[in-house]
């Protein structure tokens, strides 16, 4: 970290002008005061003039002109998934600093690749992971590590909504989500991505054990035939620490969006967004029950500030670890991996081997 840099403001470059740097990334920069936004590309470039019409910065003419640009000191890479590596190996290469959107990229070679880059590079690599940002989700981490509810047992949960066709800037049945080439994975890279690390986080592991089943239950191409990627995914990991968890992905919860996470701890029970208007609530085996006050949870239609360009501006700032970070990414995605590896071959994977 150079010693100017604690004493300027960041001035960020946003790769990718859809929904995702529409939503989060542009106000989030905007809001923090030791942040500005240098500019933005996008392909098609009438998203990145409406974007700098809003918050001010250049349009670039190519990733390549955004990355050379000196005035750039930190870029967002906000594209499709299987663009973040090459755009974020780049970024370092141009000694930026990079929040790189979750999934981390499409295979978990890539991932280490883009490490190597940051190490390489010496600058900070944080993942859109924004799920451990939130505060009941902090607030339960708290609880369970401060060791009152005993140890975790296990950690279940869902992520569902009606899909990403009425999400993305190019929605439709014909969205980039539903196109293994672009996307990677389906709801298992979108939605799972988020609760694997979530799990984690919780669990105080590492996923030793992984297996899955895909389906493909409803989601149509325009022509009527099944799209090429899981719309569902039914998820059971087995930690390292000997935590056992279970999630249900989905892309065809046609009714609101569920996002609950529970975990069973031998002092009791966490409950976190299991209940409306009741993000945390607590129930110990003797059936003591606090409900703790915190911030919603962002969804698609009600967009919250995430915190992410926050944690990634103070990491640039003070050079310290982000909250998450390129291992916690790359992590994620192993699970994602053997994921579909586990469906494909219908048997489960083995990450690690469970501690002793
Ligand atoms: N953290 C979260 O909760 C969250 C939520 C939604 C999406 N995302 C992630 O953000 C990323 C973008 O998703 P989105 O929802 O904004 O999608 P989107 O379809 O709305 O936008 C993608 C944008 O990328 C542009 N693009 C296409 N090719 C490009 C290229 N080669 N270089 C640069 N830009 C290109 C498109 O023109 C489009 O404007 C994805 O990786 C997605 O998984 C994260």
């Amino acid at each position: 970290m150079n010693e100017d840099e604690t004493a300027k403001m960041i001035k960020a470059g946003i790769i990718g002008c859809g929904s995702i740097a529409r939503f989060r990334h542009a106000p989030e920069y905007a809001a923090n005061g030791n942040a500005r936004i240098a500019g933005f590309f996008d392909p098609v470039t009438e998203r990145a003039r409406e974007l700098a019409d809003l918050y001010g910065g250049r349009v670039y003419g190519s990733a390549e002109e955004l990355l050379a640009d000196g005035a750039v000191d930190a870029v967002s890479v906000c594209a499709h998934n299987a663009a973040h590596c090459g755009y974020t190996v780049d970024a370092l290469a141009a000694g930026k600093h990079v929040l790189c959107e979750k999934p981390m990229a499409v295979t978990a070679d890539e991932a280490r690749r883009m490490i190597r880059a940051r190490d390489r590079a010496g600058k900070i690599l944080m993942v859109g992971h924004n799920q451990r940002l939130l505060q009941a989700n902090k607030i339960a981490k708290e609880l369970i590590d401060g060791g009152t509810l005993g140890r975790v047992l296990t950690v279940t949960g869902a992520f569902g909504h009606a899909g990403p066709e009425g999400w993305s800037r190019d929605g439709g049945a014909e969205t980039w989500f539903f196109q293994k080439g672009k996307a990677g994975f389906g709801v298992t890279g979108d939605l799972g991505i988020h609760k694997f690390d979530l799990a984690r986080y919780l669990a105080g592991g590492e996923a030793a054990t992984v297996y899955a089943d895909f389906r493909t239950a409803d989601k149509t191409y325009g022509d009527g035939s099944r799209i090429g990627v899981e719309d569902n995914a039914f998820v059971i990991l087995g930690f390292d620490n000997g935590v056992a968890a279970q999630i249900h992905l989905s892309w065809t919860h046609y009714g609101g969006e569920d996002n609950a996470t529970r975990v069973c701890l031998t002092g009791g029970v966490v409950k976190l967004f299991g209940e409306p208007n009741r993000p945390l609530v607590v129930v110990k085996r003797d059936g003591e029950t606090r409900s703790y006050d915190a911030a919603g949870i962002q969804t698609n239609g009600r967009q919250t500030a995430s915190g992410v360009i926050d944690e990634f501006i103070d990491s640039v700032l003070t050079g310290r670890k982000p909250a998450v970070t390129g291992e916690d990414g790359l992590a994620a995605l192993e699970i994602a991996e053997a994921c579909a590896r586990s469906a494909a071959e219908k048997r489960p994977i083995e990450l690690k081997k469970v501690r002793g």
